[in-house]
C-alpha cells in the first residue's frame, strides 16, 4: 500500500504543474480559496480517493476545490498548488514586530490582538510558570499572590516559556493588566530576560481606570539597557481596533517588513482602476481573499450612490458611522463589496479608496446599470 502510495504522489507532482497550468483559468471564485489547506488534508483526500476513507468522512471538509461535485486527483492538484503557494508566502514574510503581552481576564490580550491585526506583528503570551488563579488575583483579599507580589519590587515571578528568535524583532508592544497602579512583576521578568539594547519597546496596558505612567517610569528606572522606550498608552478592556490603530498610527516606528503596500486592482471593462487599502483587518482579509486569483463579481446599482456586489465570504467588519464620497471602497454588513460614487452616511467598513480619479471619470466608468468587476490585488 506504501509503495501505491508513493507511485500516486510522484503521479500528483508530474501531473499538477500541467493540471494546474492549464486548468487554472477554468476556476470560477469559490470559498474553498478562503480555505486554508494542510499535509493532513493532502492525506485525507489522497485516502478518499484510494478507498481508505469513505465520503461521510469527509463530507465536511472543503475538498471539491474545481467545484466539479467530486472530489478527485485534480482537487489533490489544485491542494498541493495552493498549500505550496501559502507555504510562499509565509515563507517570505520577514517579521520585525512582536506584540509580548500578560493578560489574567483577557482584557489585555483583546488590544494585542488589535494590534497583531494591524500591524501583522508575531504574538507572545507571558504566561507565568505558576499561573495565577483566581484567588490569586483577589485583590479585596491582602495577601492574596498578586498583591503580595505588588507589595515587593524585587519578586520576580518565573515565566512559562522563553520566546524563540527575540532577535528578530526590532519593534516590541509590551502589554499588561495594570496591578496596583504598576506593571505586574512578571513583566519585569520578561524585561529582565533579554537583551533589548538595539529594540524599541512601546508599552500598553488595561486598567479600571489607573494610568500607564508609573509603570512606564518602572520599566525606565528598572536599570536594563533599552534602545528605545516609546510613550505608552493606556486602554479601556472594550477598546475598539480603530482606536488602537489610531495609537499606532501616531507612533514613529520604522515600518514592519511584513506590511504590506498591496493595492486592490479593480478591472472595469478596458478600464484598470487602482485603490489604497486601508490598515484594517478587513482589508487585510481581501488581500487574501485576492491572493490565491482574481475574483470576478457583479456590482448592481444603488440609490444613485453606489455600485454594490456580493462577496463570497463574510470579511472580518471594523464598522464605524462614516460619510463616505466617490471613490471610496466600502465592505457592508461583512459580504457585500461596495464602490460608492456619491456621497452616502452609514455604519460601515472602509476598505480604501480609488487612486487618482474624478468623480466624473469614476461614474462614466461604472454606468448607469449594473457593471462586472475584477478585483486582484497587486503587490
Ligand atoms: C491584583 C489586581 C490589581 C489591580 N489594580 C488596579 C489598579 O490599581 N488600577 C486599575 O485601574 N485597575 C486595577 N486592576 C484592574 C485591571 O487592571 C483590569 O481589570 C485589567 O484590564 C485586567 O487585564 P487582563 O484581563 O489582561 O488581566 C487590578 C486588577 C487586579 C487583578
Amino acid at each position: 500500500m506504501k509503495k501505491m502510495f508513493s507511485v500516486l504522489i510522484a503521479a500528483i507532482t508530474i501531473f499538477c504543474s500541467v493540471f494546474v497550468a492549464s486548468n487554472i483559468n477554468n476556476i470560477t471564485a469559490d470559498e474553498s480559496y478562503a480555505t486554508t489547506y494542510s499535509v493532513q488534508d493532502m492525506v485525507n483526500l489522497q485516502k478518499f480517493i484510494l478507498s481508505e476513507l469513505k465520503g461521510e468522512d469527509i463530507l465536511d471538509k472543503k475538498y471539491d476545490l474545481n467545484n466539479d461535485g467530486t472530489c478527485n486527483i485534480f482537487d489533490i492538484c489544485l491542494m498541493k498548488w495552493r498549500l505550496l503557494n501559502n507555504q510562499n508566502i509565509e515563507n517570505n514574510d520577514e517579521v520585525d514586530y512582536l506584540v509580548a503581552y500578560f493578560s489574567r481576564t483577557g482584557n489585555t490580550e483583546k488590544i494585542a490582538n488589535h494590534i497583531v491585526n494591524i500591524t501583522n506583528a508575531d504574538k507572545y503570551e507571558i504566561e507565568a510558570k505558576i499561573s495565577y488563579t483566581d484567588e490569586d488575583i483577589q485583590y479585596t483579599n491582602s495577601s492574596c499572590r498578586a498583591n503580595q507580589e505588588q507589595n515587593d519590587k524585587t519578586v520576580r515571578p518565573e515565566i512559562a516559556q522563553s520566546i524563540e528568535n527575540i532577535d528578530t524583532y526590532e519593534v516590541i508592544f509590551l502589554g499588561y493588566p495594570i496591578w496596583w497602579g504598576e506593571e505586574p512583576r512578571i513583566i519585569d521578568t520578561f524585561l529582565e530576560s533579554y537583551d533589548f539594547s538595539d529594540k524599541i519597546i512601546v508599552p500598553f496596558c488595561t486598567s479600571g481606570s489607573s494610568s500607564i505612567k508609573t509603570s512606564e517610569n518602572n520599566i525606565k528606572n528598572l536599570g536594563i539597557s533599552i534602545d528605545t522606550q516609546m510613550s505608552g498608552r493606556r486602554f479601556s478592556s472594550n477598546a475598539t481596533e480603530s482606536e488602537v490603530a489610531s495609537w499606532i498610527e501616531t507612533l514613529d516606528l520604522p515600518t514592519n517588513k511584513e506590511e504590506t503596500e498591496a493595492k486592490l486592482n479593480i478591472k472595469i471593462g478596458e478600464n484598470l482602476l487602482t485603490a489604497t487599502l486601508e490598515d484594517n483587518s478587513s482589508a487585510k482579509a481581501l488581500i487574501e481573499l485576492l491572493d490565491f486569483e482574481p475574483l470576478t463579481i457583479t456590482l448592481n446599482d444603488y440609490a444613485n450612490f453606489e455600485k454594490v456586489g456580493t462577496l463570497l465570504e463574510n470579511l472580518p467588519r471594523n464598522d464605524e458611522q462614516l460619510d463616505t464620497d466617490f471613490g471610496d471602497i466600502i465592505l457592508y454588513q461583512g459580504n457585500k463589496f461596495v464602490i460608492y460614487y456619491d456621497k452616502n452616511s452609514w455604519s460601515f467598513t472602509k476598505l480604501g479608496h480609488i487612486d487618482n480619479i474624478t468623480k466624473e471619470e469614476l461614474k462614466n466608468i461604472l454606468g448607469d446599470d449594473s457593471v462586472e468587476v475584477t478585483l486582484s490585488i497587486l503587490k
